[in-house]
């Protein structure tokens, strides 16, 4: 090896090492302070991400992917005990086929690594929950998704909320639909409740609490029919400019510690 490679191998190797040292500092600041029950995330700005870099859309996907495991390890090391993130929504069904198929196919396969032995959920003790209409997914998807929640349903430490295919008003819905058809069959006089529709939210079936923080990522501004029932009157809502694929521990550190503000002054 030339002097030259071994001077940069050795810089890049106390670069990695500060930037260890930097992350887990920071880590441990947080850990010291309150912590959030449930945060969600909008990972938007995968596309925007790609084309940027003069990459294929999927290219966006796969790396918004591999920032979701990196944000999962932050969220586990944190012990955020419920994690939910917009994964697929239902309209987003309507996108170029190409795509489609490429998430699905992202779905299918990512998803089982992520659960299977060695993978970030099993080791974190995650459980998966998915939230949506999976009926409308092609078989082999479906099939993926309900083996990924089957290895993962022991898992105690906390619960990752994926919502493909989803969308707020449909469960909401749906929720209502189930409400009234377990009123009717038990032949209850008395008024339906908000306790009784959020009995039958998808995110309810995991006991998911109202969520704490909900972050979108690329600078929109918009809710995109997310949660909408799961957000309250306390629910800290940020827009952050970062595109998801870029999303890191240092997106979510000012995010985290205002909130710890906040809980630290009522
Ligand atoms: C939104 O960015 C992102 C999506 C519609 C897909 C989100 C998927 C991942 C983060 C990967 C994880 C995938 C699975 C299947 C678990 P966008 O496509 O709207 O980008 P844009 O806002 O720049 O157009
Ligand atoms: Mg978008």
């Amino acid at each position: 090896m030339s002097f030259l490679s071994s001077a940069f191998s050795s810089a890049n190797w106390l670069r990695d090492q500060l930037f260890d040292r930097i992350n887990s500092t920071c880590l441990a600041v947080l850990r010291a302070g309150p912590i959030p029950q449930h945060v969600a995330f909008v990972m938007d700005g995968n596309r925007r991400y790609a084309r940027i870099k003069g990459m294929k859309v999927i290219q966006g996907h796969v790396d918004g992917f591999v920032a979701l495991r990196r944000v999962l390890e932050i969220c586990s090391s944190l012990d955020i005990k419920f994690v939910s993130v917009y994964a697929f929504a239902i309209d987003n069904f309507k996108r170029p086929k190409e795509e489609v198929d490429g998430l699905m196919h992202l779905a299918e396969n990512a998803l089982l690594d992520l659960c299977t032995r060695g993978g970030l959920l099993a080791e974190h003790g995650v459980r998966l929950n998915t939230v949506g209409r999976t009926d409308l997914f092609p078989p082999e998807v479906q099939a993926a998704l309900a083996k990924a929640e089957e290895l993962t349903k022991d898992n105690h430490r906390a619960v990752l909320n994926l919502c493909m295919p989803y969308s707020s008003r449909d469960e909401i819905a749906m929720a209502v639909e189930e409400t009234v058809h377990v009123a009717l069959l038990e032949g209850r006089t008395e008024p339906i409740t908000e306790k009784d529709i959020e009995d039958h939210l998808m995110t309810t079936k995991v006991n998911s609490p109202p969520l704490d923080i909900l972050i979108r990522t690329s600078g929109v501004k918009r809710l995109s029919d997310f949660l909408l029932w799961q957000c309250n009157d306390n629910t800290q809502i940020h827009f952050i400019d970062t595109f998801w694929p870029d999303m890191g521990l240092f997106d979510l550190l000012p995010i985290m510690l205002g909130y710890q503000r906040k809980v630290w002054s009522q």
